[in-house]
């Protein structure tokens, strides 16, 4: 295995923002927007697993999005069957391993069984890892991980440790970049535990338009960025074993 290369996230959490407006803009029904919205994550998707980033948790659908026009809301859930059953088969031949987290219990059957296809076919994968939130709800996990830890403890007590061991997400390393786009700059219930520490990167990029260009700017932002985690700038510096300048960022340096 590689070493991993310090100036890169491992795991990038995506917040697809901008569908409706980038259809809107263009005098098209929303759907139009989600669609497009599918080819970019499918694109960006080649690109993070490129540079070797081992892991990409996307919010597909939030428990909030059920709000929607219930047109949208059925135009959304045929969008993801269609989508998982016509790209899983590239996600599988690239050795991606893909997870579904959010509460599975109001989806339609449809999608709850392309979602366990989609997780047996590529459950011996060991590339890379694609976690998709479907009815995913940041207050929901925490409330379902605190519940299951008091159950598994004979006494019913919980701390922040054996919470986090009940998170949807809790073999993964936590997000070390949320891209955000669409302009908006708020985390809208997403990871709201595993993002303590996440550097955050907001663009007002539409996601249909958000290109291989723009995850390179946010890629360069990251680097940039001194990562302290409650610590003073002295303390991580004594403790590395690289100056940050060695960092290997050029890798994918300005030029590319
Ligand atoms: C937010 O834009 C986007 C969504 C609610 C849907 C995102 C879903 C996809 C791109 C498809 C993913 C498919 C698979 C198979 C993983 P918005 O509608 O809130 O945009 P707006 O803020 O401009 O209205």
């Amino acid at each position: 295995m590689t070493k991993p290369n310090p100036a890169l996230p491992r795991h990038i959490a995506l917040i697809m923002d901008g569908n409706g407006r980038w259809a809107r803009s263009r005098g098209l029904p929303r759907n139009a927007g989600h669609q497009s919205g599918l080819k970019t994550l499918r694109k960006i998707l080649r690109s993070v697993h490129h540079y070797g980033i081992d892991c990409v948790t996307v919010f597909a659908f939030s428990s909030e999005n059920w709000r929607r026009p219930e047109q949208e809301v059925s135009l959304l859930m045929d969008l993801l069957v269609r989508g998982l059953r016509k790209h899983v088969s590239e996600l599988h031949q690239r050795n991606v391993r893909v997870r579904f987290i959010g509460n599975r219990a109001r989806l339609p059957n449809e999608l709850v069984a392309q979602m366990q296809h989609s997780e047996e076919l590529t459950c011996n994968n060991t590339g890379s890892c694609l976690n998709v939130a479907i009815d995913y709800g940041g207050q929901w996990d925490v409330a379902q991980a605190a519940a299951a830890a008091a159950k598994a403890d004979p006494h019913g007590h919980v701390d922040a440790e054996s919470l986090s061991r009940h998170l949807s997400l809790a073999e993964f390393p936590d997000p070390d970049l949320l891209i955000r786009t669409g302009g908006e700059k708020r985390l809208s219930n997403f990871l709201l535990w595993q993002l303590a520490y996440t550097e955050l990167y907001f663009t007002d990029v539409f996601w249909p338009d958000f290109s291989e260009q723009h995850l390179l700017a946010a890629l360069r932002s990251y680097a940039e960025r001194e990562r302290r985690f409650g610590q003073v700038t002295e303390v991580i510096c004594d403790g590395r074993d690289k100056q940050p300048e060695a960092s290997g960022f050029s890798v994918i340096g300005s030029g590319a």
